[in-house]
């Protein structure tokens, strides 16, 4: 086990997941072994985040009830680490639910909750991921836009995925959006798409104490675009 691993576990306290927070921000998103390995040595994932009361995964539940009165649709989970926001869509009514997550041993941990219909290791944003055109009612990406995790370059195929009329929730901390590869680039992505038809930004929605003391914000896109050649995007 690593070492900021096994301190995370044997200490077990807020300050050990705040520094845990800088660790995972160092890493390389072009290095998919990096955050891969990051996430299947974080065995103690689930206990950690409640102690911060994480509430990404309980407002995702809350956001896709809002939108989607449908609960057969077909939902993907990008990131879907080891099920937290499976574990809420599932009550709710969401059955119909694909995780994807880069982390092999997250997905087994996500498995055993029995929360999704269908589990796929692989990195989402450097190539497009194993799915059809117009596959999805709706996308949830809860907690992975992270400095040196997953970030707009996903945008493209998340369009591609997601049917027309869909809904793309998008939750993450707001203080990220201010650094590294955010920082101006996600605004201005979000905007080319939006000047392009291709979704509308429904809302930008403040989550308090989102993750401990941090701010989140909850986006909510509708998918607009039919022509799904989106080779010039
Ligand atoms: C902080 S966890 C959030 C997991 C879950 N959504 C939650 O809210 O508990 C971030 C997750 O994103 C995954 N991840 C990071 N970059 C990824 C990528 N490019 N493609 C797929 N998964 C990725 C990690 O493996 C990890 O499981």
């Amino acid at each position: 086990m690593a070492d900021h691993v096994r301190r995370l576990s044997t200490e077990k306290n807020v300050a050990q997941v705040h520094s845990f927070h800088s660790f995972i921000r160092s890493t390389d998103a072009d290095d998919k072994s990096k955050v891969a390995t990051l996430y299947d040595d974080w065995t103690s994932y689930d206990e950690d985040v409640q102690k911060v009361a994480y509430k990404g995964p309980s407002e995702s539940g809350v956001m896709v009830s809002q939108y989607c009165k449908d609960k057969s649709i077909s939902i993907l989970d990008c990131g879907s680490g080891t099920g937290l926001v499976g574990e809420v869509l599932y009550p709710h009514g969401f059955k119909n639910v694909t995780a994807l997550d880069i982390s092999q041993k997250s997905l087994d941990i996500a498995k055993a909750k029995g929360v999704y219909s269908r589990l796929i290791c692989t990195q989402a944003g450097k190539h497009q991921m194993p799915f059809e055109e117009n596959e999805f009612d709706a996308l949830v990406c809860v907690g992975c836009f992270i400095p040196g995790h997953m970030n707009q370059e996903v945008f493209p195929d998340w369009l591609r995925v997601v049917k027309p009329g869909g809904y793309i929730f998008l939750i993450m901390r707001t203080s990220y959006l201010q650094e590294g590869e955010f920082k101006g680039q996600f605004d201005q992505a979000i905007q080319t798409h939006v000047d392009a038809k291709r979704w509308v930004k429904v809302e930008a929605r403040v989550i308090p104490e989102y993750f401990d003391m941090f701010e989140g914000v909850g986006f909510v896109f509708k998918v607009l675009i039919v022509d799904k050649r989106l080779e010039d995007l």
